[in-house]
């Protein structure tokens, strides 16, 4: 059985002493799940967001990452600086870095391989966009970014990654896929991730889903065969929110 794997993506919200006052206040209400939880945080919050989740069951996450180890990259953070302070998890490729910020699937693969390199786990988001999904070309192009970003991944490292399927019409729209079709696109991603790295690994990796979770709908999403939790945006930033979410399986 995979474990489930809640976790939250505050994206360019939440001040360190709104970082901290979160923490603070969901660690009682959730302090008996099993599931695992994570907060991907501003930069600006990781260290306060580190300090103030030490002895508890979150672990933090930060949002990006440079492939480079260092070097001459104005503003940018690298994967041995977010190590240094104890960071566990990066978020890489979500579609708004795709779609604002030129991220591709090679950049993708890049960081993926860097992240590994320096003991950080890659949340890894592929997903669709609205045209492609009436387009009829979902599945191709959800299971070709997998591929993509696994390209050269030794297949031992593969399973220390997770994936997130987020379809980009789902993300702030308050539109979710329904859990069927979410679940059909994960079997989809899965099944490529068997035909790459075996199925033993297809059958561990942890895939989330994405894309207005909310405490309505995650328990219904949470509970089919092949979603293995969520990554959750606007319904992370309220602690009532995020723990009907994170207990909601
Ligand atoms: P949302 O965002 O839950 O606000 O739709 C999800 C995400 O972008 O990871």
């Amino acid at each position: 059985m995979r474990r489930k794997v809640i976790a939250g993506n505050w994206k360019m919200n939440m001040l360190p002493n709104e970082a901290m006052a979160f923490i603070e206040n969901i660690v009682p209400v959730i302090k008996n799940t099993k599931n695992e939880v994570i907060l991907c945080v501003p930069y600006t919050d990781l260290f306060y967001s580190l300090l103030t989740a030490q002895d508890t069951n979150i672990k933090i996450g930060a949002q990006n990452m440079h492939w480079e180890e260092s070097g001459a990259y104005t503003g940018e953070v690298s994967a041995k600086m977010l190590k240094s302070i104890n960071v566990e998890y990066v978020i890489i490729g979500h579609s708004e870095r795709r779609q604002y910020f030129a991220e591709t699937d090679e950049t993708v693969n890049l960081k993926i391989k860097t992240a590994i390199k320096n003991e950080l786990k890659p949340i890894v988001c592929v997903g669709e966009t609205l045209e492609q999904r009436e387009s009829g070309k979902a599945e191709e192009i959800i299971t070709t970014q997998t591929k993509l970003a696994l390209e050269g991944i030794d297949k031992n490292d593969v399973s220390k990654i997770l994936l997130a399927y987020e379809p980009i019409w789902a993300i702030g729209t308050g539109k979710t896929a329904t859990s069927e079709d979410a679940n059909n696109s994960i079997k989809a991603i899965r099944k490529k991730v068997s035909e790459l790295c075996g199925e033993q690994i297809a059958n561990e990796i942890i895939i989330l889903y994405g894309g207005s979770v909310k405490p309505e709908n995650a328990k219904e999403l949470f509970s089919t065969s092949d979603i293995d939790g969520g990554l959750v945006g606007g319904a992370s930033l309220k602690v009532e929110d995020f723990s009907k979410i994170i207990l909601s399986v």
